[in-house]
């Protein structure tokens, strides 16, 4: 079983829908995809159609096989949760107390139910990017080609050197670009940069940014489903291509 991270410095850059999506297309490939939400916007099922009115999730019933839903694109889920401010403050306390409780509670899961577990993450330093680096095998960190995200770089990944430093069964991470412009001079500049100075880490593929994304999530539902031939759902099965050999290397 893998447990792949997103993570970013800098919010908004698209951790939760690329989380989501590549879930959905590793499914397709026949993969047994498990994606948690590790974040109180609660957002990720926004992307998957579920009962607004639902409050379940991880922050109530923990990481187990009865807090798993089922979603009708093919992955199962689940979600962080409805809670209020005070009942959040004591989470993040008890998390701050276990930071293996995200890793425990997906090893507590009945060995081999999964290939994929996909974890999705606030931005910047929180208590949620210890837990899923505490339990990732790889970190993908989402960036924008822009002046902004390649700033946040040096302190997320000196974040992941500090938080898995012990960890022998941590692979390393690697970047991918999100919302690449097609004509767009300085997001070229910033995507040469990222190739010479993190060459080896670099997914040899970016997403393209493309409407169809938030149309989506307007209609509830992934890109992948919802336009799958467009250009960045494309890019996403690509990913997905090449996390399936880069695991085979
Ligand atoms: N490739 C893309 N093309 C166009 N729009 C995109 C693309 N990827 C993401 N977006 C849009 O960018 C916005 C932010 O995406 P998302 O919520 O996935 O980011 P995030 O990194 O999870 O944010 P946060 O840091 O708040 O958790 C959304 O409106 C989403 O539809
Ligand atoms: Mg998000």
């Amino acid at each position: 079983m893998q447990v792949l991270a997103f993570i970013s410095g800098k919010g908004g850059v698209g951790k939760t829908t690329l989380a989501v999506n590549v879930a959905v297309a590793l499914a397709q490939r026949k993969q047994r995809v498990l994606l948690i939400d590790l974040d109180p916007q609660n957002a990720q099922r926004l992307h998957l159609g579920m009962n607004p009115d639902e409050i379940a999730g991880l922050t109530r019933e923990g990481i187990s096989h009865s807090s798993i839903f089922d979603s009708p694109f093919g992955i199962q889920f689940i979600p962080f949760g409805r809670i209020s401010e005070a009942e959040l403050e004591e989470f993040e306390a008890e998390l701050k107390k276990h930071p293996s409780w995200v890793a425990d509670g997906i090893n507590s899961l009945t060995t081999d139910s999964f290939d994929f577990v996909i974890l999705d993450t606030p931005p910047g330093p929180t208590v949620y990017l210890q837990q899923a680096l505490e339990a990732a095998n790889r970190a993908l960190v989402v960036v924008l080609a822009d002046a902004a995200s390649y700033a946040t770089l040096p302190k997320i990944t000196s974040l992941v050197s500090q938080y898995t430093a012990e960890r022998t069964d941590f692979a390393g991470i690697n970047l991918l670009i999100n919302q690449m412009p097609i004509h767009n001079k300085l997001g070229h500049q910033v995507r040469t940069a990222l190739y010479t100075n993190y060459a080896d880490q670099l997914v040899p593929v970016a997403i393209h940014k493309d409407p169809r994304v938030s149309q989506a999530l307007g209609f509830e539902r992934p890109v992948l489903q919802y336009e799958p031939g467009c250009k960045a759902s494309l890019d996403i099965q690509s990913v997905a291509d090449w996390l399936l050999d880069s695991m085979e290397q």
